[in-house]
């Protein structure tokens, strides 16, 4: 009986096995939530995750935040742990350039994410000298040292890689280097300290019980080597817990590094899924330092360094006293952005941002077009002129995560700039600018067809869904309307400007709560509560539909709504009445009703009422019936409209010099529109 069940189970092997697959992967950290951070690791705006910083002895883990099943099946006769494969690139700078720093980083595999007792150093946070080597750890590690260790015999240089079981003294370790793809015999060294990005592979093979570690240095054009660095038969059915926490932890000792994860993937039954390598989050290139030289050599070298500066000082002002102006002066955190574009390059870009290359003015500041000279690439460039730097630095954290938004339907963020108090932001160059102009007012009797303005509607669907839903993280635009939808050669659109609504928490005019958008666009509950969430999106998104069926903007001077008037066109069934009379009659009716449903759907004063983006996606690609419009009840629609139009009359008291057709405003609370001023 048992026999022919163990026979069963070999013959459904692969089955059992298939149906635990797992994966994930990490190209950059940002904030990321399956990632669960001990000790002194943090994540660096580059998206860099940071295991350990400049003090001695600290230590620092990440870990995935769900322990991962690792035996292929749940028979109690055959518990077998499954192959599996991870691949990261990391990167060790020491702290102090001139010298070696310490210690190193290690991946592993624990039954835990906490490591009570373990000590630095060494011991890399995972052990200590009183369980070193016990068996009950039930710990594997593969470890990437830079410093020599004491008291073993195996690991008996720096600069390797060692593969460790239960134990700081490794099971398998070679000097850290790679083996070419032509000369298998010869290994190439690699410096683990070099602050290069390195790559490692580290797979299991669970039938024939194989570890192989492989190493190389993390360019695009280098693949993996094909023989490993290490290839050592361990069986880590004994070793391995049922479930396990998978991760890193890395220690500095008396001398210290920083230790960083730039990308990692992980699989179980399979190859790790491949790392976006031309995209990685670079290390910063230096930061807090803690200097190794001696109170002697300190005071030569600052001596000598004062002199130089001297007569440095006295060239530079003779020679560079035009140029100084455009001096960049970076600050720390600044170098951390790989998004950072230079002044002078944007200066040329842009030919000086002369007036000739102006495609759009705000009431923010204006848009230049430019060419990259380095690449020849058309730009955007957006020029905000703010009069203080407070927030700057977050702003720029938060366009280093929007920098990574890649949809065809936005308008791509290539990059920032700070120039004194100029804020400088770098965007694709999207040649037909406006959706708002194409269909108000265009040039040589221009008319954006039906076909083009239905198209345009479902390209912006898709892009607010892929914010809404798809990205990692939740976006919500806050400032839907037309002109902020771009669009391209082909007639595609192209939604921008996110999050730059943000821009406004600390402008002069900020107030406690914080509603950002635009008059005609703003959902009633966001100016009551200023809680905004993607509904508030989807609601401007509605008011977008009904625009474009229209051509009429969503409200005018002479107190015209839109939703209001579409309504009572409704209600009389003469909704086709209110399409735009440019479209010549053109168009297809169902398409028009579908749109025109659709916004006052998206539009409706209940938040629960509307759509998601994905239901609306769907409902426009026709997969989906639209649903019933729920009952308006008896809301008061004047009360909605009534607020658009107050805060109307708030802006052009208050902000007349925002008061361009694409401006944002920021700051209006629900108090300051509700007593009317
Ligand atoms: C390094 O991390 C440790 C542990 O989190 C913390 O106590 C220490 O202040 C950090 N040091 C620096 C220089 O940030
Ligand atoms: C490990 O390396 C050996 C030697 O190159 C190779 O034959 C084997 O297929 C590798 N196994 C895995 C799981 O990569």
């Amino acid at each position: 009986m048992d026999l022919a069940i163990s026979f069963a189970f070999l013959l459904f092997f692969p089955y059992v096995a298939q149906s635990q697959d797992f994966e994930f992967i990490f190209n950059g950290f940002n904030n990321s939530e399956n990632l669960t951070r001990e000790g002194a690791s943090i994540f660096k705006p580059s998206g860099a995750l940071k295991l350990t910083n400049a003090t001695a002895n600290v230590t620092g883990q990440a870990f995935y935040t769900r322990p991962i099943q690792m035996f292929n099946n749940k028979s109690r006769s055959y518990p077998n742990a499954s192959s599996f494969s991870t691949s990261f690139v990391f990167a060790i700078r020491p702290a102090a350039t001139s010298s070696r720093g310490g210690y190193g980083l290690a991946f592993i595999l624990s039954p835990s994410t906490k490591f009570p007792g373990a000590q630095p150093g060494h011991y890399l946070g995972i052990f200590s000298s009183s369980n070193d080597g016990n068996p009950s750890n039930h710990i594997f590690a593969v470890e990437f040292d830079t410093v020599k260790g004491h008291n073993e015999t195996s690991d008996s240089e720096g600069n390797h890689v060692g593969i460790n079981i239960n134990s700081m003294s490794s099971n398998a370790s070679r000097p850290a280097g790679y083996y070419d793809k032509n000369d298998d015999a010869n290994l190439e060294e690699i410096i683990l300290e070099s602050n290069k990005p390195i790559r490692a592979w580290i797979e299991y093979d669970g039938v024939e019980r194989v570890v192989n570690v492989t190493i190389s240095y993390s360019l695009e054009e280098i693949d993996k080597p094909k023989k490993p660095l290490i290839s050592r038969h361990i069986d880590l059915t004994p070793i391995l817990k049922e479930t396990m926490y998978v991760g890193f932890s890395a220690a500095t000792g008396k001398k210290t590094s920083f230790h960083y994860i730039l990308a990692w993937s992980f699989a179980i039954n399979g190859a790790a899924p491949l790392l976006n390598i031309s995209q990685l989050p670079l290390p910063p290139p230096s930061e807090e330092s803690s200097s190794a030289f001696k109170p002697q050599v300190k005071v030569v070298i600052a001596i000598i360094s004062a002199f130089t500066l001297v007569l440095l000082g006295i060239l530079f002002f003779f020679t560079c006293y035009k140029k100084m102006t455009r001096k960049e002066s970076l600050e720390d955190w600044e170098l951390d952005c790989p998004h950072r574009f230079k002044y002078k390059d944007l200066y040329a870009a842009t030919k000086g941002f002369k007036e000739s290359e102006v495609i759009g003015v705000g009431g923010f500041g204006a848009v230049y077009k430019g060419i990259v000279p380095a690449t020849g690439n058309e730009v955007a460039v957006k020029k905000i002129i703010q009069n203080s730097s407070q927030g700057m630095r977050e702003f720029a954290a938060e366009i280093e995560s929007l920098g990574r938004l890649r949809h065809k339907n936005l308008v791509n963020l290539q990059g920032w700039c700070k120039h004194k108090n100029d804020l400088l932001i770098v965007y694709d160059y999207i040649p037909n600018g406006g959706l708002d102009s194409l269909i108000f007012k265009p040039r040589n009797n221009f008319v954006l067809t039906w076909d083009a303005r239905y198209n345009i509607l479902k390209g912006v669907a898709l892009g607010l869904l892929y914010l809404h839903e798809e990205w990692e993280q939740v976006v919500i635009h806050r400032d839907v309307k037309s002109s902020n939808v771009l669009i391209d050669a082909e007639l595609n659109a192209r939604l921008g400007d996110f999050g730059l609504a943000r821009l406004f928490d600390h402008d002069k005019l900020s107030y406690t709560t914080n509603v950002v958008g635009t008059i005609g666009y703003l959902a009633p509950e966001l100016a009551r509560t200023g809680k905004v969430s993607t509904s508030s999106d989807v609601f401007a998104y509605g008011i977008l539909l009904l625009e474009v069926v229209t051509g009429r903007r969503p409200i005018d001077n002479n107190s015209f709504v839109l939703v209001d008037w579409l309504m009572e066109c409704q209600q009389l069934g003469q909704i086709l009445d209110a399409v735009d009379p440019k479209l010549n009659s053109t168009y297809v009716v169902e398409e028009v009703e579908l749109v025109l449903d659709l916004g006052l759907l998206c539009s409706h004063h209940k938040p629960e009422a509307r759509p998601t983006m994905r239901q609306v996606a769907r409902i426009l690609s026709r997969d989906d019936p639209i649903p019933a419009v729920p009952d308006w009840g008896s809301v008061d629609f004047r009360s909605v409209s009534e607020m658009n139009s107050r805060s109307l009359e708030l802006i052009s008291g208050d902000m007349t010099t925002r008061s361009y057709p694409s401006s944002s405003f920021g700051g209006i609370t629900s108090s300051s529109i509700d007593s009317g001023r």
